[in-house]
């Protein structure tokens, strides 16, 4: 992982964080990398559609070494969403496998958390409840599930939020609650599907680097989907890029310098840039 990525926006700035959760989030402690091996082996998967099965994915085949960053782009309807379904166990392969740390894929477990573009918080619930609920599932106590769940938003800067109403946050807020449920269970692998596209660009740029912080820091496994090329830099260790009909791997770019400063930085920036906009059929 990238050691040189500039961090702009330090947590104690975050203007919808709470400045007391400050001190537990601004140096996140390292600890050990405690992100799982992920891989795809020739993973397909096709859905009926007008009496006709279509071929959403074909033949991806990937990999993720513990504690690695894979961001995932490609045109809308290639298959990104269902690929992350796939991994998180809502949804089986038609053909090939899923395994993390060796383990095949047969439903979703604590070993794996996501994210979504919407936070689907449950809007009649309070912040911490829908926080503590991911782990109703795994026989946590209540007591113990809420005090996790008060951790979690403390870590993502929401302590004072935790006796809210979703409707009472705004989306960077309720952002963040979705990324304290994903990882309330301390998950080995994190998911994220455009987790950051419906923010302002102010937010979502504070939430990259908050995130990044956390997935390094954790030092979690994490693949993310998104249609933003910097923002596929700025995280990635990695960039896999998708083709549709039917959704494939076209190209795998390491970032590597790019996530730099100086002009070898930019210059391999740009390149990237160019070569997944090419990819996307966009230049
Ligand atoms: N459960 C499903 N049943 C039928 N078709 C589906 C289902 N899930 C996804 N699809 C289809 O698979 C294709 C890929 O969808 P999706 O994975 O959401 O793409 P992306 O996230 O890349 O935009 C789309 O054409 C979508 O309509
Ligand atoms: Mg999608």
């Amino acid at each position: 992982m990238s050691e040189t990525r500039p961090i702009d926006f330090p947590f104690f700035a975050l203007p919808d964080a709470d400045p007391a959760d400050a001190a537990a989030t601004a140096h996140p402690p390292v600890v050990a990398a405690r992100g799982a091996a992920l891989d795809l082996d020739r993973v397909g998967r096709r859905f009926p559609l007008d009496g006709r099965e279509v071929e959403v994915l074909s033949g991806i085949s990937l990999a993720a070494a513990p504690g690695e960053t894979l961001v995932v782009v490609g045109a809308s309807g290639c298959g990104k969403s269902t690929l992350l379904r796939l991994i998180l166990g809502l949804d089986r392969p038609d053909t090939g496998r899923i395994l993390v740390d060796g383990r095949l894929v047969d439903g979703p477990d604590t070993d794996r958390g996501i994210v979504f573009q919407d936070h689907r918080l449950f809007p009649w619930t309070r912040v911490e409840d829908n926080v503590a609920h991911a782990l109703v599932a795994h026989s946590v106590p209540r007591r113990e599930r809420l005090a996790r769940a008060r951790a979690e938003l403390a870590r993502v800067g929401l302590s004072a939020h935790a006796r809210s109403w979703p409707g009472q946050l705004s989306g960077g807020q309720a952002q963040r609650v979705a990324l304290a449920r994903a990882l309330v269970a301390r998950p080995r692998i994190l998911l994220l599907d455009e987790p950051f596209a419906a923010l302002d660009a102010i937010t979502r740029r504070r939430l990259q680097d908050e995130v990044a912080g956390i997935i390094r820091s954790e030092g979690l496994t994490a693949v993310m989907v998104t249609h933003d090329v910097d923002e596929a830099i700025r995280m990635g260790d990695r960039i896999v890029v998708m083709r549709p009909h039917p959704g494939r791997i076209s190209r795998i770019l390491t970032t590597g310098e790019a996530r730099g400063t100086g002009p070898a930085a930019e210059t391999r920036r740009r390149q990237i840039t160019r070569q997944v906009l090419d990819d996307l059929g966009l230049r």
